[in-house]
């Protein structure tokens, strides 16, 4: 299908700006975060002065290794405003999100803030291929997640028609999409594939739908999965990631012309990788845990924040700016089957190999007899015979024990077996007894 190349003319300057030119703005408005965060949030100035570092300190982009990270944990010790440097009476909007336990993540955004993010979305669509007249269809929640709003505010910065149909009610969303016909759809790549299975079901063929981008995010999905969603539905999967404590989505975007991983949009966000066990700053090209400080935010500046998410830096292609590759794990999905480091997007690669098995799948963990196990729930497909998908499970199980070395149980499940998100899909079910 033919891909929409942006015109050099498309781009703000910054994007194709020199490293140099680049740097040189990070410096000067990392100088400015940490002088905000340090001079108007309580937890920023004792953070610093216990470490024994002052913004002044920072004399090179380099230097931002010597302050002290930021945790969620911090966040919602301060629930709900008390990370906010500005007076609440600035902060036009709130989001939080859930998280699985306790008090939820509350963030803030002034006028400026909310301009900032529009700016870096809109960015985002057009790296996409998205362009000025097209139709969006925004399945992201709205509310409280920055799913829905912040796609939203991106697409009609950029000149877009909005449709914001927000998550859920499934048969809508494909009534929405036969009779709108939109360019572009910005879903979790999970709720996409429920959407698709809707159209199915109703006797619509998706690859003939007007979609032809898809800009995916918000939780990990594999390569095979792109691949997956770009043959059932003929468009171009295109990843895009953030999170609410750096600003939501929009931080970083993947470029239709190279489908390469993620360009980070430095100059509002400032990546580092460090090693996660002892905090150093890794080289750029290691593997470790992404590490953000905002440059420009001023309701709710965020300075070393530690995402979890593991990734590397690698340097810029269809941009100046870097990228990160492709994130398909956090360190809080990660299981540990018996010793051995396993994450779900691992699974899904394995499991999409087999033609007769779903992309809907579960991983559930257990502990019977002291020890932990794993079974794996996946679908078989629609056309899919039972007996021949549950040989597919077991061949998924061999697959499983030789390339990632821990032994799963597979139970194939009939279509529709695995309940369907209509957000962020849930792939781990930990059912271990509590301590
Ligand atoms: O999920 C923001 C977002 C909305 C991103 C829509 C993209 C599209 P949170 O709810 O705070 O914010 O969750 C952030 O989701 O730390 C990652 O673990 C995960 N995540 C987000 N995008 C991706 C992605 C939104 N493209 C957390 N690939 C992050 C993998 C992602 N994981």
């Amino acid at each position: 299908m033919p891909v929409k190349t942006p015109r050099p003319g498309d781009l703000e300057p910054i994007e194709t700006a020199s490293r140099d030119a680049l740097m040189a703005l990070q410096l000067e408005r990392l100088r400015w975060s940490l002088e905000h965060a340090y001079g108007n949030v309580a937890h920023y100035r004792q953070a610093f002065d216990r470490a024994g570092v002052q913004p002044r300190d920072l004399h090179s982009l380099d230097d931002l290794a010597r302050f002290p990270f930021t945790v969620k944990a911090d966040l919602r010790q301060h629930y709900p405003f008390g990370m906010f440097a500005v007076p609440r009476e600035q902060v036009v909007r709130i989001h939080a999100s859930s998280g699985t336990t306790g008090k939820p993540t509350v963030v803030g955004y002034t006028r400026n803030d909310i301009d900032t993010w529009a700016t870096v979305m809109a960015r985002s669509i057009r790296a996409a291929g998205g362009r000025p007249g097209d139709i969006v269809h925004v399945a992201y929640g709205y509310g409280l997640f920055t799913g829905g709003l912040g796609a939203h505010y991106g697409a009609e910065r950029l000149g877009c028609t909005v449709v914001p149909m927000s998550g859920g009610q499934t048969e809508k969303q494909v009534q929405l999409i036969q009779d709108f016909r939109p360019d572009i759809i910005m879903v979790t790549p999970s709720y996409m594939l429920a959407i698709a299975e809707e159209m199915q079901r109703q006797g619509i063929d998706p690859r003939a739908s007007s979609l032809a981008i898809g800009i995916f995010g918000a939780e990990p999905w594999t390569p095979t999965m792109r691949t997956s969603i770009e043959s059932v539905m003929d468009i171009d999967a295109i990843d895009i990631y953030g999170l609410s404590e750096v600003i939501g989505p929009g931080v970083a975007q993947e470029c239709i012309e190279t489908k390469d991983g993620l360009t980070v949009w430095e100059d509002h966000f400032y990546p580092e990788i460090i090693d996660p066990d002892t905090g150093e700053v890794l080289p750029e090209g290691e593997k470790g845990e992404l590490v953000f400080t905002s440059l420009t935010k001023e309701a709710m500046p965020i300075i070393r924040y530690r995402t979890r998410d593991l990734t590397r830096l690698l340097p810029g292609t269809a941009r100046t700016m870097r990228r990160i590759e492709k994130i398909t794990g956090r360190s809080d999905d990660m299981m540990i089957i018996r010793g051995v480091n396993v994450f779900p997007t691992q699974i899904e690669e394995l499991m999409l190999r087999e033609a007769l098995l779903a992309p809907h799948y579960q991983v559930e963990i257990t502990r019977p007899r002291n020890l932990d196990e794993m079974t794996v729930l996946v679908e078989r497909t629609p056309a899919a015979g039972g007996s021949d998908a549950d040989a597919a499970g077991e061949r998924l199980a061999h697959l499983i024990k030789n390339l990632i070395g821990v032994t799963a149980a597979v139970r194939v499940l009939p279509p529709g077996g695995i309940e369907r998100s209509l957000g962020k899909a849930r792939r781990v079910v930990d059912k271990r007894p509590r301590h």
